[in-house]
């Protein structure tokens, strides 16, 4: 782009700047921060390690991951994951192998490796801190909405 058409833009930002609300505007996730500053958010840095495999809460959920992953090197020459997630490498880690989707391409091909769109792992599979929900969060999984049903319908007989 070159400075002459460049310089409209910067403008436009301008203009866009100065219309925007300073106050008023209260984000949970940002507190009263106002949108065009950056805010401080607290570091994570303490990521739940217990071991303990959490429930899933629906079908194609990717699992959560149970124990720290800071430093798992992951890029073109290795794959730390894999190290002892692959198929190969279980009898080693103990860890859960990943399951056959992983190695299906998009076009539904199996492959003999770990597919390039599952490569990522942290695309889909994140660590848990224990921290406080910044909003309320009234999700029930199928089975608690089944059991919940069942209950109502069991009282109503009564
Ligand atoms: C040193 C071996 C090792 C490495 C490296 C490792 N894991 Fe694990 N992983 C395990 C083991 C063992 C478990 C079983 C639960 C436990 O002991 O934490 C597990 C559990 C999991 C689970 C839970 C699966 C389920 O069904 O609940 C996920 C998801 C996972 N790991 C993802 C990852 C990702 C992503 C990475 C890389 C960033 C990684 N792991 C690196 C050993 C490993
Ligand atoms: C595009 C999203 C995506 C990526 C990338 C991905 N996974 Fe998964 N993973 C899933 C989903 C969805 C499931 C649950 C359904 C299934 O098995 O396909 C799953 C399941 C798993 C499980 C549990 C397997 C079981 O039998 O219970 C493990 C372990 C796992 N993934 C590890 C990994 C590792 C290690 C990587 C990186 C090499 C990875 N995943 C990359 C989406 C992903």
């Amino acid at each position: 782009m070159t400075p002459r058409t460049l310089l409209p833009l910067l403008g436009l930002l301008a203009a866009f700047a100065w219309a925007q609300p300073s106050g008023g505007l209260v984000d949970a996730a940002r507190g009263p921060v106002p949108i065009l500053q950056p805010t401080d958010p607290p570091r994570l840095g303490n990521a739940i390690n217990d071991d303990v495999r959490r429930p899933r809460n629906y079908d194609m959920q990717p699992p959560t991951i149970p124990h720290r992953v800071d430093g798992y090197q992951i890029d073109r020459n290795f794959n730390k994951c894999l190290d002892c997630h692959a198929r190969t490498r279980t009898d080693f880690s103990q860890a859960i192998p990943v399951s056959p989707t992983h190695y299906i391409d998009r076009s539904g091909k199996v492959l003999p490796q770990i597919s390039t769109r599952r490569y990522f792992c942290m695309q889909c599979h994140v660590a848990q801190d224990a921290v406080q929900p910044l909003v309320g969060n009234g999700f029930e999984n199928a089975d608690q909405i089944a059991r919940r049903a069942a209950e109502a319908a069991q009282a109503g007989k009564k």
